[in-house]
């Protein structure tokens, strides 16, 4: 089943077009990967797709109904949730609370409600805390949930991040370079996250990532951008022989 289909999207910033009628489709419990050059568009497919950018034309429908006039916290909330090419984590905070924050839409109880329901206030904290607690074993980061996080290192932070995502429990995962400036080691931890996610956790990921070797590893669907437009799709056999991937992409020395 289609989890999510991007339609004939377009985005422009002045001159500069981002994206040009990209269509796409995502099946659900797939690990769907997006590649391409610097500058082909797939962070900004990212921000649409969380509702940080508005496309100027094109639809994109989460299992079936439109989410472009909706909010980021909404589409959030509708199980959609990503990290960031560049870590954004409150750094000085520990991992337990940047993991607690991820988890922010889902308290039903506000401040008032917690005086006078102290009760259900208490049950729900009980239980955020537990699940923050599962995602934390689920990573591997037990070691460093107390700590503060700008003080890790920078593989780790990733990480984090990572499970900030995980904490909201979501439907879909976007993962933006999740292995951009680690070492061989690290980027495989990743991938056995990522694969982990995908069959333990039964979460859809949509992934951005430069480390080709590591996409034709894992992903099971791979869509190529360049220059805003969708250049190819496929099983990652057929990317890596689509001879205008290798032109565009595979074949630049990289
Ligand atoms: N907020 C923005 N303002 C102006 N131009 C932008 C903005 N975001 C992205 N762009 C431009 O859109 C194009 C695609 O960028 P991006 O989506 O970041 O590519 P990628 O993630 O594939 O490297 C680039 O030319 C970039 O400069
Ligand atoms: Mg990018």
């Amino acid at each position: 089943m289609d989890q999510l289909e991007i339609k004939n999207l377009t985005l422009a910033f002045g001159g500069i077009v981002a994206l040009h009628q990209v269509t796409m489709k995502i099946r659900k419990g797939e690990i769907h990967a997006v590649i391409g050059p610097n500058g082909a568009g797939k962070t900004s497919l990212f921000n649409c797709i969380s509702g940080v950018y508005k496309p100027m034309e094109g639809d994109i429908r989460y299992e079936e109904n439109s989410i472009l006039h909706k909010k980021p916290h909404q589409i959030a909330s509708l199980g959609i949730a990503r990290t960031f090419q560049n870590i954004e984590l409150f750094r000085h905070m520990n991992v337990i609370d940047n993991l607690l924050l991820g988890r922010h839409h889902r308290f039903r109880s506000g401040p008032l409600s917690g005086v006078f329901f102290w009760g259900r206030a208490l049950r729900e904290e009980i239980k955020h805390r537990r699940k923050v607690e599962e995602v934390i074993d689920f990573l591997e980061i037990e070691k460093v949930r107390k700590k503060t996080v700008g003080t890790l290192p920078y593989g780790i932070q990733k990480r984090v991040e990572l499970g900030r995502a995980l904490s909201m429990e979501p439907k879909i995962l976007l993962l933006d370079e999740p292995t951009s400036g680690m070492n061989v080691e690290e980027t495989e931890d990743i991938a056995r996250f990522v694969l982990d996610i995908k069959e333990e956790l039964e979460v859809t990921v949509i992934m951005v990532e430069h480390d080709i070797a590591m996409v034709m590893d894992i992903a099971d669907w791979i869509t190529v951008l360049n220059f805003g437009s969708k250049i190819a799709e496929g099983t990652p056999f057929e990317i890596q022989t689509n001879p205008k991937v290798i032109e565009a992409y595979l074949g630049e020395g990289s």
